[in-house]
């Protein structure tokens, strides 16, 4: 079986999540391919100590050029949004492919050099976005992609968090705009929200946003405060023109959704034909079909239903480090050649059309005005 070397820059939270992906990379059943984690960066010692328990990890190191130095097959990357273009192209320049993680730069422009030096230089490279990879949203992709909806009348798609309804919780690189990028919670969870509508080809032609500031400091964690100076939420009125017809499709991004711990949820409702689908209930797809009655089905989806076999139960029901393996399958498979009429990790082009949305949404709101896009 071919085996494919990894290096991983930035061993934080995403970095870690990466290690646990592939340490249980033999639950894939028939997979062509067997990945290695060999490399990892980050500027943090104690960070760079907890890979030590990997065995097949043989560079640790601070420096990234190092590691791009090594002889890994590709990198995945997972720092602060102001480092990713440096980073991103010196991956890419290094002659490695690279996953990128969302928002795949601070702003539109990086994005945009990202995308550009990528196709000139023939490296493939992906953005990170799950959640659309749980078996319960792949069948709900399926069916949009087939259903006869009739006139589609609204979609919703969205990421609701609440842990910073707490104005004790102190501040950190996501919630301040030099780091995080002044697209704020956009940056941090829009992503998620427009990979499934944009991969249906739902892409909006205009915007209206209203953006939330809530707290403008937090603790530091030194015993003062600090600015906290990110959009926290953000609500983005778009319209998409499907079959001809104009639409309506919102995109909510939030960080203070009271009860809401990981939420991320689409819903397409058409006059014949729809679909709801929420983390909440992780294994509960709810699909409409108006006949001579009116219907909502709720199908029980577990890991048969996943885009990538695995040794779990078909009728096992799935979760954030089960989505996240399927990604990962998806982007290996898809460099492979290999990824057939899967569903795909967001494209280049598509992260670069969801700057253009967020960079329309920042002007939509400073104007108090709708935006085309
Ligand atoms: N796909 C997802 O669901 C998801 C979830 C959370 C975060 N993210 C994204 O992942 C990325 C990282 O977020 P995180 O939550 O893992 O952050 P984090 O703060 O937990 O980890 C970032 C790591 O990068 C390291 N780092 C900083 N500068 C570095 C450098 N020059 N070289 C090497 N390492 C460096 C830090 O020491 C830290 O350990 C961001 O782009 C974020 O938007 C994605």
């Amino acid at each position: 079986m071919k085996t494919l070397k990894v290096g991983i820059i930035g061993g934080g939270l995403m970095g870690r999540e990466v290690a646990s992906a592939l340490g249980r990379w033999f639950a894939l059943l028939d997979f062509p391919v067997r990945l290695e984690l060999t490399a990892v960066c980050d500027v943090q010692e104690k960070v760079r100590d907890w890979f030590r328990q990997i065995p097949t990890v043989s560079l640790l190191t601070g420096d990234y050029h190092e590691l791009l130095r090594s002889d890994v097959d590709f990198v995945y990357v997972a720092v602060p949004h102001h480092l990713h273009e440096t980073i991103y192209l010196d991956v890419l320049r290094a002659g490695k492919d690279l996953l990128a993680e969302k928002p795949f730069g601070i702003d539109l422009a990086a994005a945009q050099r990202i995308r550009d030096t990528a196709q000139e230089l023939g490296r493939f490279v992906r953005c990170s976005s799950e959640f659309p990879f749980l078996p319960g949203v792949q069948k709900a992709f399926r069916y949009l992609q087939t259903a006869e909806l009739g006139h589609l009348l609204e979609i919703r798609s969205g990421f609701h968090h609440s842990s910073d309804l707490d104005p004790t919780k102190p501040i950190n690189w996501k919630r301040q705009t030099q780091f995080c990028g002044k697209i704020g919670v956009m940056g941090d969870l829009g992503m998620h929200t427009v990979h499934l509508p944009f991969r249906l080809g739902w892409k909006p032609t205009r915007v209206f946003a209203q953006l939330q500031k809530i707290y403008a400091e937090r603790p530091d964690g030194k015993g003062g405060m600090a600015p906290c100076d990110t959009w926290d939420n953000a609500m983005l009125h778009t319209e998409v023109v499907v079959n001809g017809a104009p639409v309506p499709m919102r995109f909510e991004t939030k960080r203070l959704a009271p009860g809401e711990m990981n939420t991320w949820f689409i819903e397409a409702l058409g006059t014949d034909g729809g679909v709801r689908y929420s983390t909440k209930e992780p294994k509960t797809l709810w699909v409409f079909e108006r006949d001579r009655e009116q219907v909502w089905q709720r199908y029980d989806v577990g890991h048969a239903a996943s885009a990538f076999p695995v040794v779990t139960g078909g009728i096992f029901e799935a979760g954030f480090s089960d989505c996240f393996q399927q990604m990962w399958a998806a982007f290996v498979a898809e460099r492979e050649g290999l990824l057939g009429d899967r569903f795909g990790c967001v494209t280049p082009d598509e992260a670069v059309a969801s700057h253009e949305l967020f960079d329309a949404a920042l002007r939509s709101h400073a104007e108090q005005r709708s935006i085309e896009i």
